[in-house]
């Protein structure tokens, strides 16, 4: 957890919008507007990019079937699942009371939740704060509960703070920024609430934070999606933050690459972890954030351009993430026999990957049937660990064809011990150790093998599992992730993560009542129970983005 070492540490670095101007804003009017009386979880219309692009009609898929509330058989829900409905585990209440516990409040009205409420560390640093990222599986465990303002607010509330004027030193940051996280400053004797927020300049490192504009973005579809009230995305607040952050995003620069090019400590990874470049992380968020930019945005004027950008860069990037992302048995044996320094557009080793980068351990870790998006691809480098949040993701936005995100399931049934172990999920696999852990980490003690950002496993990361398996209706295998993490977290008290090869250990820095391991716990119940939910965090497959080259047996069978 990163951020600054003084907890207030942060500055109000709002010029041209000044905190008094802030306070003016009234969450509550917006709130009062009259809203559109839509059956909740009623979908709105998505727009497709092949509708937009060739007037190309959606077909049913097994996809659609899955989101449509009423198709609850065709999931094969386990019959523990109907258990969970009548008899509540323990858990689930306490989750809750401990959800609300961590609620921020601006004004009298929520408007987020804090990272972790824990009164027993020592260090607070800024985990009292509202980080966009960690709030969003708090926004979907209440939207799931029909408690949409507290979800509105939060988007809301962003989006002020997204039109501050940014900075790092002298240098300003783009107009879309939006925060990594925010304080809400209560002053008792003059009664008003002031806000702090940070957006890279006060973390550890100073990061940007790549992922919370299309965090946000995703999960202004979630709110729509679930409350059916089109109201909010539609106003011209919400059109124009959206097109801030794609303009960062679908900028043009000097890249050959579809995929958005990033700096360490970007995302969920705020560490150095050698995972600049292209991030798998980043590039299904990315994605993820752009398809739901495309359902949103209105064709007027000033969206009608960036649709068009958008249809663009999906094609292209789907087909770079399909084709050059992707890991399998086959592809593999590939890389392993490829021949380098190919000049000209018919080299098949395009990026100049030498086999003898080609990790040991990825030959045992890759099973016949099954396969992956490897962690990052640029010149001469391919980075083959596996990244749970990345291929999750993947799975949701469909990134992964069908046949691929069926491949990614197969790996992680096939790959239990490794990725899941004794406590879900591995944030990466495998740890770096050693030398390795030198170069790549810069020595941080933190991030030591198996610990942290470094092969540490996370509690939060069971929601993202959940909505992959019930996507790809696999529910049996959320279920004995969940049955992994009600042996333990409770009585845990809800760690940020666990360290060790199993994640047996409570983690050697982790924070306790870590929110985001309890509304994730919570999300991942929630859908097992109603998989409907599912719609508000998954996009169904667009068939106009073809993969291209098909070259594995997991991919066909
Ligand atoms: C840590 C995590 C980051 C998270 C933050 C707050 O910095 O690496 O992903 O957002 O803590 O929980």
């Amino acid at each position: 957890m990163e951020g600054t070492k003084e907890p207030l540490g942060l500055r109000a670095v709002g010029s041209h919008s000044s905190l008094s101007e802030m306070d003016d804003f009234d969450l509550t009017r917006a709130l009062d507007k009259p809203r559109l009386k839509i059956e909740r979880k009623r979908s709105f219309d998505e727009r497709s990019m092949s509708e937009l692009s060739t007037g190309y009609t959606r077909q049913d898929s097994y996809l659609d079937m899955a989101h449509s509330p009423g198709s609850r058989s065709m999931l094969d829900t386990p019959l523990s699942c109907a258990r969970n409905s009548f008899e509540p585990h323990p858990m689930v209440a306490e989750a809750w009371e401990a959800l609300r516990r961590s609620m921020v409040f601006f004004r009298g009205q929520p408007v987020g939740t804090i990272a972790a409420y824990d009164h027993a560390s020592e260090e607070v640093l800024n985990y009292d704060q509202v980080f966009v990222r960690d709030f969003v599986p708090s926004a979907l465990a209440f939207l799931m509960n029909g408690e949409p303002d507290i979800v509105k607010n939060f988007l809301l509330k962003t989006l002020q703070l997204q039109g501050w004027e940014k900075r790092v030193d002298r240098f300003k940051l783009g107009e879309g920024v939006m925060p990594a996280s925010f304080k809400v400053l209560h002053d008792p004797v003059r009664k008003t609430d002031t806000i702090i927020a940070d957006f890279g300049e006060s973390a550890i490192g100073r990061v940007a934070p790549v992922d919370s504009g299309f965090w946000w973005i995703i999960l202004l579809r979630a709110y729509t999606k679930s409350t059916g009230d089109l109201t909010l995305s539609e106003t011209p607040e919400c059109q124009k933050g959206m097109r801030l952050i794609l303009s960062l995003c679908l900028s043009e620069g000097f890249d050959t690459f579809p995929t958005l090019l990033c700096a360490d400590g970007c995302s969920m990874v705020d560490r150095r972890m050698g995972v600049y470049g292209y991030p798998i992380e980043i590039q299904a968020l990315f994605f993820m954030a752009l398809r739901c930019a495309l359902s949103m945005l209105k064709p007027d004027e000033e969206g009608r351009e960036f649709i068009e950008r958008i249809v663009k860069r999906l094609h292209a990037l789907s087909f770079h993430m399909r084709n050059y992302f992707w890991l399998d048995f086959q592809q593999l044996n590939d890389i392993y026999r490829y021949k380098t320094e190919e000049y000209s557009h018919t080299a098949v080793n395009k990026f100049n990957v030498m086999p003898d980068s080609i990790p040991e351990w990825v030959f045992d870790f890759m099973p016949l049937r099954g396969g992956y998006f490897v962690g990052n691809v640029s010149p001469a480098r391919m980075d083959f660990r596996w990244f749970s949040l990345g291929n999750c993701v993947s799975i949701l936005s469909s990134l992964a064809t069908p046949d691929q995100s069926v491949a990614i399931m197969d790996l992680l049934e096939h790959r239990w011990e490794e990725l899941v172990g004794e406590m879900p999920l591995k944030i990466c696999y495998p740890c770096i150790e050693s030398h390795e852990w030198r170069i790549v980490t810069g020595c941080d003690p933190k991030n030591t093998r198996w610990s942290y950002h470094n092969g540490g496993s996370w509690p939060v990361l069971l929601w993202m599992l959940t909505a992959a398996c019930i996507k790809t209706g696999r529910p049996q295998i959320a279920r004995r992730a969940i049955d992994l993490i009600e042996s333990r977290l409770h009585r845990d008290c809800w760690p940020e993560y666990y360290d060790g090869k199993q994640g047996r250990y409570i983690g050697k820095q982790a924070r306790k009542f870590q929110t985001w391991s309890i509304a994730g716990y919570l999300v991942a119940k929630m859908l097992l129970e109603d998989p409907s939910h599912i719609g508000m965090i998954s996009l169904e497959e667009d068939k106009q983005m073809k993969p291209v080259i098909k070259r594995s047996a997991s991919w066909t069978c």
